[in-house]
């Protein structure tokens, strides 16, 4: 008699547990999670943004203009007194693209001992140093990540880099 009783107790149960059945398909609720992890995910990027991995092309008349300056030690070691001050925070002490204020950056600094880097002309990387990248986004001083550094140094001293920011791939230590 007991075990009846438990029986139709069980039964009323179950029979509770379907009425509250989700009304919507499982299907539906799965996508529905999916969407919100997508928006969750992109309203987190919105903080911790994605890098900017576009390939930067300096124009082909780039490619004519010819460089001044000789490569020997007073010269590189010119050319990596200008570094230091103007170049070394974002692209690092062993121009690898690691310097300090890398991390905060939108786009990825260039590793200068990458070959696709040194696959350019010399008049390539002069323009890019002088004219600098318009980013789609501004980095956090309101400014884009590689700035134009026309205004800010002489043409010689831009050649001075463009030798010296050449030379990361070949010594070992800075
Ligand atoms: C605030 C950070 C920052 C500073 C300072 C900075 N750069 Fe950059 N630089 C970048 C970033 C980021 C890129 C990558 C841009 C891209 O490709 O979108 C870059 C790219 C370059 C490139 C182009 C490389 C390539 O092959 O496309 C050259 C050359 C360069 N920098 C030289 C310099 C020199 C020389 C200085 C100092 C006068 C300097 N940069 C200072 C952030 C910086």
């Amino acid at each position: 008699m007991k075990q009846l009783k438990n029986i139709i107790l069980f039964s009323a149960l179950v029979v509770v547990c379907l009425g509250f059945k989700p009304t919507k398909s499982p299907n539906q609720s799965i996508f529905g999670n999916i969407e919100k992890e997508y928006r969750l995910s992109k309203s987190f990027n919105f903080y911790s943004q994605e890098k900017d991995t576009s390939k930067w092309v300096a124009p082909a008349e780039a490619d004519n203009l010819k460089n001044p300056i000789d490569v020997n030690e007073e010269t590189l070691t010119e050319g990596s007194n200008i570094y230091k001050i103007n170049c070394r925070s974002c692209h690092g002490r062993k121009g690898d693209g690691t310097g300090v204020e890398a991390a905060d950056l939108n786009s990825i600094v260039t590793d200068f001992t990458n070959s696709d880097f040194l696959k350019q002309t010399d008049g390539a990387i002069f323009w890019k140093i002088a004219e600098g990248r318009i980013m789609k986004e501004k980095n956090a001083q309101g400014k884009d990540d590689m700035e134009a550094f026309k205004d800010d140094l002489e043409e010689e001293e831009i050649w001075l880099l463009v030798n010296y920011i050449k030379t990361f791939s070949i010594e070992e230590d800075k």
